[in-house]
Formats: C-alpha cells, structure tokens, sequence
C-alpha cells in the first residue's frame, strides 16, 4: 500500500501526535505500507512535493508541536482555479498527481476548509481518510477536534496570568481569544481561567451588561474584572446590521471593547492578545490520547479499505463519519448548549 499523508490549514497540536499514530497502525499491520509525506499540505500534491518516509520519522514527535510534513492554507474557494502552468484547475491537478504517483489513498488531517476539498478529492474517486483537527472546534460532525484542548489549556494560561496583575493595579483586562466564527476557546478558556465576564460571537453582548459586571464587582470590593472575548464576537448593535457593514477598518472587537470601555470608566483598561501562542507548543496530554486514537483509528479504516470518512469523536467513541456530512457545515455553539447554561450558573456574565 502507499498513502500519502498531508497536514493543511492553520496548525496546531497534536498534528505529529496524530500522523505518529495512523503511521504507527500502519507499519504495524502490513509489513508492505509506504508512507510519503506531502510537504506543505495540498500546495505539495498540487507541486508534486511529496517524500518516502520512513518508520523512525515518526518516532519521538508526540509531544512536539507544528506539523514535520509543514502546512499552508489552500482555500477551497480557489481549488477551481485554472493554472497555465499545468494546464489544468488545482483540483484536476491533484486528481492526476494522485494517480500518476499510484498512490492507494490519502491519509488528510485539517479543519473546515480542508475537509471541502478532501471531500470534493473523494468525489473524484480518490481515497480518502481525515482527521479532525482545528483549535476553533468549529468542525462539524466530531464532538472535539483536536487542537482545541491544547489552545483552551494556553488561553485559561493567560487568564490565569493575568489575575495577579489585574488585581494588583485594580483594572479591568480584555483578553482577545482565537476560534473565528465559533466560541469555543473562549467559552472553555473563560471558564477555566474564571473570565467573569465571556464574549461569544453566538451571543451578540451589550456593552451596558458589561459594565454593569464591572460595577457590581466594584462595588463588592472587587476591584478587578477579566473579560475573555472570541475574537468573532459582535455587539447587539452590530447583530443588527447587514453583515457586510458590520466592521470597519482593522479594529478587532477586543479593541473595540477597551475602547469604549476606556470612555466609559474611571479605571484603567488593558487589552492582551495572545494569538497565535494558542496554537503553538506541546499538546496537551488530553490531546495526545485523543490524536493517538484518532490516528490508531484512522489506520484502521485505511487497512479496511473503507475511504470517504473522517474519523471522529463520537459521545465516548471514536467513530467515522461521511465526508459529505461533515464539509462545509461549521459547528457553532448552540443557544441551548448545556455549557452555557452552567457558566450563567456559575455567575459568569455572557454580556446578553
Ligand atoms: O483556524 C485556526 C485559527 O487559529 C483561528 O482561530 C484564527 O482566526 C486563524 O486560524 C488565524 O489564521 P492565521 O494562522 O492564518 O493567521
């Protein structure tokens, strides 16, 4: 058999954990197996980048962070694109790379966009198994993707952190959180870090609400407040604009938020960004386990022969699902998540 293997989209941790562990299931069941790696995601099998790779390459990498075969971004939207070049879109380029390579199947880890184009690659009668990996949690079909684990761990990291300093100076500290249009890393972050206050994009905030929190810690004796918004997170103003209006110019809502919240009060506000520090270093234990089963998982299916799926966290199971259920739907959180409930429960303002 020979797979091949590539990583797309942004990266996170648990990818090596991941490939580690189909490659593992692999080599341990069928003597015969030839994994290439393709370099850079689907840029390598648009450009033929791709390399044998060997049973030892995969050893020693579970806890490393990033990805060893490199990733890139491809938006789907661009997989139609015609190139001179090659004389042919993107997408038929991969279609005949994969076959002139005689490859058996693709072994695909990535996030929503990638899941389109690995689904549309199986349309065309490649062989396909994914795995589900995205910080944002924003893929549908899985209960976690992985990666979400390990970012939750570093933001609540950085709320933690902050708690010192916010209570020394008495000020209110705005912490920006990734996960695009989903608020998963902050709704988990908040509550692990103790946000008392968790801005979601699925629940549009007044800033009204907000200060009202503030006020009420105030005049508590607390002198200090933290706020953890998702990076997608909207005002009820902005909710009701068309979303082509809604923002303008490069101020992101964490920055709005100190912004009027720097008008609005008679305290010092701060903002911390932590980005892209979410998705680097080591996984998480939690997500070594969970990669290592998706990986064991994964393997499995490519030795059964049974291709169009991405393997997914199902209740308690690790399951598969059909890559047509899975692409271009996103998982956001829903108003009636349980999650939610408790964190008003536990006095937490949603800013609603
Ligand atoms: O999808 C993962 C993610 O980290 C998002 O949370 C964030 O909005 C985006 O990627 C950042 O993208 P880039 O790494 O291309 O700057």
């Amino acid at each position: 058999m020979k797979i091949g293997f590539l990583t797309s989209g942004g990266d996170c941790q648990g990818l090596n954990a991941a490939l580690r562990g189909v490659a593992k299931t692999l080599f341990g069941a069928v003597p015969y197996v030839e994994i290439y790696g393709i370099q850079d995601g689907y840029a390598g099998l648009i450009e033929s980048k791709w390399r044998k790779m060997e049973q030892h390459e995969f050893s020693g990498i579970l806890r490393e962070g990033g990805t060893i075969l490199g990733t890139s971004r491809q938006p789907y939207k661009t997989i139609r694109d015609f190139d001179d070049s090659k004389n042919a879109d993107r997408l038929t380029t991969m279609v005949r790379n994969y076959h002139k390579e005689c490859f058996d199947a693709l072994v695909i880890l990535g996030g929503n966009g990638t899941h389109k184009t690995a689904h549309a690659l199986s349309q065309y009668g490649i062989n396909v198994v994914t795995l589900p990996k995205t910080i944002d949690n924003d893929l549908y079909g899985t209960d976690y993707s992985f990666g979400f684990n390990s970012a939750v761990a570093k933001a609540a990291d950085v709320l933690d952190t902050l708690h010192s300093t916010a209570a020394a100076h008495g000020r209110i500290f705005v912490c920006e959180l990734m996960g695009r249009k989903a608020g998963w890393v902050a709704l988990y972050a908040g509550i692990a870090g103790g946000a008392d206050v968790i801005l979601l994009p699925e629940i549009p905030y007044s800033l009204d609400s907000v200060l009202e929190v503030i006020n009420k810690r105030n005049q508590s004796g607390k002198n200090f407040s933290i706020i953890a918004i998702a990076e997608g997170a909207i005002t009820k103003d902005m909710a009701e604009q068309p979303k082509s209006e809604r923002r303008v110019g490069d101020i992101s809502p964490g920055m709005e938020l100190v912004r009027v919240l720097d008008e609005k009060l008679n305290q010092d506000v701060r903002l911390t960004i932590p980005g892209h520090f979410q998705r680097g270093g080591d996984p998480t234990p939690a997500d070594r386990v969970f990669c290592s089963r998706l990986g064991a998982m994964a393997g499995e299916l490519v030795l059964k022969r049974k291709f169009g799926y991405m393997v997914a966290l199902q209740g308690s199971s690790i399951g598969a699902i059909p890559l047509g259920e899975v692409a271009g739907k996103l998982k956001t959180i829903s108003l009636d998540n349980e999650v939610l409930k408790q964190a008003r429960l536990l006095g937490i303002s949603l800013g609603d």
